[in-house]
This record gives structure tokens, sequence and C-alpha cells, in this order.
């Protein structure tokens, strides 16, 4: 990132932070006491791996989620949000469980919820929530504002969880359980990993197999020329419909067909013969997914250490195909976004985050961007899709206190 970009990009943060402490104060007659922020993350790859015991390498984005926050004397959690004016929420710690917190404050409630079974002492929080990174697009919005309230919740309740890299995997692991047992989608770690632990210019390498420290990964694409677009598609995506968790659903049913601990345990070599022993077709392209994808993040991390960025072309091309065709997760405006990008002449491309709708990615020369912005614009008006959002990102920093 370059000293313009990063002066701009911390410039608007705390612009962005200032005003939300003056809706803090409409909203409820007092300041807060302060603001923090988590980032969305795209994926360069290794999708639907985290939950496989596998690799992923997220890289989190300046679209960030903001709260401001202010503790309460009792044991209510009120959240209202600048992206859904009218509908404050109040929820107890004491009644919260699946489904109580309603909607999208499940995400925020759940945490405080989370750290307290973890055994912090917590209490009640007022928060105004100010997302800037896109709901339903599939860059993480949900992990931001888990991430984002448990920034404000260790500093309120003097946890010390942002102080080091284990206390951030604290976090990471209440956020997960937020997600998973309260707002009630099965995901993997990956988005709050990101959101937690990433690095300016940097992307995270992730293992899920233990309890492994992120591996950082230099991620600096400007000195070459280069940067990454987001194709945001405005197609629908929602983690908690079923589709994802059918997908997580067949991979353990796979595990039991093959007695094997977790599909990361089926090194590539043995994959056809244990392709072999599953009972269905669809299982056999399921695990032939997650094997090869988890392949393909050790050869991209290979290729963005020693600098040979032109490998990302098949690496990518090869992870778009696996989800489009062995997981299907794709979708009809995901492929036309990557075809179109690289028809255009992107280096590489393929879609990012769980699928079914959401966001793609390309990695594109700078000096091209118009040119394929403007193709994939006219693709999508072509073929009558909703006009996507285009925009690209440098590799931003982890949650983190702003006011
Ligand atoms: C969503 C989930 C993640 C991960 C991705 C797919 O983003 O939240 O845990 O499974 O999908 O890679």
């Amino acid at each position: 990132m370059n000293a313009n970009n990063a002066d701009h990009a911390e410039d608007s943060r705390r612009v962005i932070a200032t005003s939300l402490v003056d809706t803090f104060r409409a909203a409820y007659g007092a300041d807060p006491s302060g603001v923090w922020s988590a980032p969305g993350r795209v994926n360069l790859i290794g999708e639907h791996t985290d939950y496989n015991h596998g690799l992923c390498l997220p890289v989190a984005i300046p679209r960030r989620t903001f709260v401001a926050a202010r503790r309460r004397a009792d044991r209510q959690i009120r959240i209202a949000s600048i992206q859904v004016p009218g509908e404050e929420r109040t929820v107890s710690l004491d009644t919260i469980a699946q489904g109580s917190a309603g909607g999208w404050a499940a995400y925020s409630a759940g945490v405080l919820w989370a750290l307290e079974q973890a055994g912090h002492a917590i209490g009640g929080l007022d928060v105004v929530v100010d997302g800037r990174v896109p709901l339903g697009s599939g860059l993480s919005s949900s992990a931001a504002l888990e991430c984002a309230t448990a920034a404000a919740a260790v500093d309120l309740f003097e946890l010390r969880g942002l102080d080091d890299e284990s206390g951030r995997r604290r976090l990471v692991a209440a956020c997960i359980r937020a997600e998973n047992e309260i707002a009630g989608a099965p995901t993997g770690g990956m988005d709050q990993s990101a959101a937690l632990l990433s690095a300016p210019d940097t992307a995270l390498l992730l293992d899920f197999d233990g309890d492994h420290p992120p591996h950082r990964v230099p991620f600096e694409l400007t000195a070459r020329g280069l940067e990454v677009l987001v194709m945001n598609t405005r197609a629908a995506h929602a983690l908690g419909d079923g589709q994802y968790g059918n997908r997580r659903q067949e991979c353990e049913t796979a595990v039991r067909e093959l007695g094997v601990p977790s599909l990361r345990a089926i090194a590539p070599v043995d994959l056809d013969t244990t392709l072999a022993r599953l009972s269905s077709d669809v299982l056999r392209r399921r695990v032939r997914h997650v094997v090869t994808e988890i392949a393909r993040v050790v050869d991209a991390v290979a290729a963005l250490e020693s600098g040979e960025l032109d490998r990302l072309t098949g690496i990518f091309d090869a992870s778009h195909a696996s989800m489009r065709d062995d997981y299907e997760i794709s979708c009809a405006e995901l492929d036309l976004a990557v075809d179109t990008a690289r028809a255009t002449g992107a280096l590489a491309a393929r879609m990012t985050g769980g699928g079914f709708g959401g966001s793609a990615i390309a990695v594109i020369e700078t000096a091209r961007r118009e040119e394929i912005r403007s193709a994939v614009e006219r693709a999508f008006e072509a073929a009558r899709f909703r006009e996507p959002e285009l925009f690209t990102i440098t590799a931003d920093g982890p949650a983190a206190r702003e006011l």
C-alpha cells in the first residue's frame, strides 16, 4: 500500500468513527465509550476447506464494520444499525439463545454470550453499528460485525484480548461460537480469523488441522503493477439458508464412509483410490474439490512467496472450475464475472467465499482496470443481471480500536 492510500484509509476510518459517535449520541442520548472496527475479507484461495481441517488464504479488505459502544449497568444488549434504520433490538444476556437475538443482531449479541460462556465477566452494552462491508456480498459482513463487537467488549470489560495473538485467537473462537450457536450459521473459522488476525500487505495462511498460529504471506501487488479487483455480483448469498450446511454435511458423510479423521487426511496422490470407495458421484465430486483445493492453497502460497505470480492463472482457473463443477457453489453471475475478467486479460480470477452468489475476485494489471471493469459491467447488462459492484482492495489490518 502506498503512503497516500494508507493516509486516505486512515482518514476515512476516522471520519466514519467520528460520525458514528454522533449517531450513537442521537440514538441513546450519551457519548459512546469508544468506536471499534473489523474488516471484511476476500479469500484468495482455499474455499470450503476450513471446516474440513484444511488450508485457506484470506486477505482482510479495507471495507470495515464499525461499532460504537458503551457499557450498561444491567444485562441488556441494545443494538441499532445505520444500515437497518428503525430496527433497534434489545436482548438480555440471560435469555439469549439461537434465534432469540433476531437476524443481524445475533452476530453482535452472540459474541457477548460466547465471551461470557468462555468465563469472562460480561455485562450489558449499548451498541450502534455502521456496517461498511456490503451485506450478503460473500465478503464476511457477519464476521466483521462479530469481531468489531468482540473488540469493543474486550476493551470495555477489560479482557485484554486484543493485545497479543493468543488473546486474539481466543476472540476468534468466541466469534465462531456466536455464529454457529446463536446466529445458527454452520460456518468454519476462516472469516473470524481474517478479521482478527490479519496484517496489512499480507495474506493469512490458516491451517485448521489443529490449533496452529497463522502464517503471514507477503501480499503487496502494487509494486508489480497489479491489484485485486472485487466483483460483488449482488446475486443472493446467505449461509444460513441450508446450501452451505448441506455441503458441510456431505463432507461429514464422506468422512464417515472413508473412516478418516477429516478430508485433510487424504493425500492428493491417494485421491483416485479414495474416491472409488465413496458411495455416490456427488460425494466423489465434493471430496475431489476439497482435496484438490487444499493442494492449490499450497501451490498459491509457493507462487506468492517466490514471486511467480503468473502461476496464479492456472491455480485460480482450476479452483473456480472445481467450485463450479465439483462443489457446485458457483452461479451464473459468478461464472460470468470470472469468465469476463479472464477474457479481458485478468491474470487470475475465481469466486471467493461461501458461494451461491456473492463475490468473485480477479488479480489484474492496474493499467487494465477500467477496461476490465467496463467489460464486466457490459456483460452483466447484456445478461440482464443486477449491476455488479466493482472495487479494488489492498490487504488491510485486523480488528482495532478507532476512537
Ligand atoms: C464462508 C464461511 C467460511 C468458509 C467459506 C468458504 O465464508 O463463513 O467459514 O467456509 O464460506 O470457504
